[in-house]
């Protein structure tokens, strides 16, 4: 019985985790726009030990340099093909200037690998040359909201 009810949690949080954007109904569009979630969550955490409201963790840092590092790398074909959906806010001069679009995944990817993750002081330094990558992209390729 209790194997049942763990299966049962189990399923009922991966559903949770998969109805974030079940209003796109274009699923390149929804696949993007989750993969930018993830990049969301581990900034979160670096940003969150960065300011000192979570705990430093160096491994836990350590991963989500990491997941930056392959998130970035996975945003070209993420966006590669011109896809639209009414949620998205995505801009149509991305692949008007698909070289510099790529060139500012690889700035973000740049940022994260440069993060020294190992020691709280290194990793507050390196945080605003990271987000300064996510604002360089967004303010170029993304609606204002
Ligand atoms: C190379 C360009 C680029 C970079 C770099 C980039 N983003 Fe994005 N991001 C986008 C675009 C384009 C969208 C809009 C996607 C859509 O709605 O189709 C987006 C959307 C998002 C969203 C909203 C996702 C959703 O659920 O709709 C979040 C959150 C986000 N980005 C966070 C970040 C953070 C944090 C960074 C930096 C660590 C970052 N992004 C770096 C291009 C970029």
């Amino acid at each position: 019985m209790k194997k049942v009810l763990g299966t049962v949690a189990l399923t009922m949080a991966l559903a949770g985790a998969a109805v974030a954007h079940d209003d796109v109904a274009n699923e390149a569009v929804k696949a993007r726009m989750m993969l930018m979630e993830g990049v969301k969550t581990a900034t979160g955490t670096l940003g969150g030990m960065a300011k000192g409201e979570i705990g430093f963790d160096a491994e836990k840092a350590g991963t989500a340099r990491q997941a930056l590092i392959d998130h970035a790398a996975a945003i070209p074909a993420a966006f590669m093909a011109p896809e639209m959906d009414p949620k998205s806010t995505a801009l149509p001069a991305i692949w008007e200037n698909w070289a510099d679009f790529e060139a500012k995944a690889a700035a973000m990817g740049a940022a994260a690998d440069a993060l020294d993750t190992s020691d709280l002081a290194w990793l507050q330094t390196g945080m605003g040359a990271l987000g300064g990558t996510c604002a360089a992209c967004h303010k170029a390729y993304r609606i204002k909201k």
